[in-house]
């Protein structure tokens, strides 16, 4: 009998087309109604194989999670951008595929994350997250995250909401 497991590891030039396809559908599936289409079709253009080929050679600091041999989802982290809240380290994306949501990967690839920046020193951590992705902000919740503070973000013209959490 095979076991499936998942399992969360550093992003390589080898997923490249892999993180350009979960990004474009799960930004899609998340977004679209909420960030204006122009917008929207702009930021995902910029991020085809090439982009994520280069992000992982200089930034390394993608993950992607995998199950049953095929990267299902990525989170990209590093230092905390906003010094007001207070702690050191951020996830700044976290995304997977549509079909593999609400079953734990996000719980999974979220806590690896959160091992991640505490193995490289940084103390706490915070999310951005809009405050019109209603399944993000609870999911966020249920992680134990604090809603800290708010600031905004304009597409296009439409100013959205976002809210910060964190974990100390
Ligand atoms: C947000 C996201 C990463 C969460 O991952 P997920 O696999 O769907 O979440 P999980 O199944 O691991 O859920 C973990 C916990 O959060 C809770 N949770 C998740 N989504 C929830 C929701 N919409 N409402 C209430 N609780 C939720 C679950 O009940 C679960 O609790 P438990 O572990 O105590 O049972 C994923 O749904 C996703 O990729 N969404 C689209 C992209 C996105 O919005 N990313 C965040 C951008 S800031």
């Amino acid at each position: 009998m095979n076991t499936i497991v998942a399992e969360v590891r550093p992003a390589e030039s080898k997923d490249a087309a892999a993180l350009a396809a979960i990004h474009e559908l799960s930004w899609r599936s998340a977004y679209s109604g909420l960030i204006p289409h122009g917008a929207l079709n702009r930021m995902l253009g910029r991020r085809d194989a090439g982009w994520w080929d280069k992000a992982v050679r200089h930034r390394a600091a993608v993950v992607v999670i995998e199950f049953d041999g095929r990267a299902i989802g990525y989170a990209t982290l590093g230092l905390n951008r906003t010094p007001a809240l207070k702690v050191e380290g951020e996830i700044y994306e976290l995304y997977l595929l549509p079909e593999f949501q609400g079953v734990g990967f996000g719980r999974r690839i979220f806590e690896s994350a959160r091992d991640m920046l505490a193995l490289r020193g940084l103390k706490g951590l915070a999310v951005w997250t809009l405050a019109e992705n209603q399944p993000a902000m609870r999911f966020y919740e249920g992680m134990g995250g604090t809603d800290i503070a708010e600031g905004s973000e304009a597409f296009d013209g439409r100013v959205m909401r976002k809210i910060a959490y964190v974990w100390r």
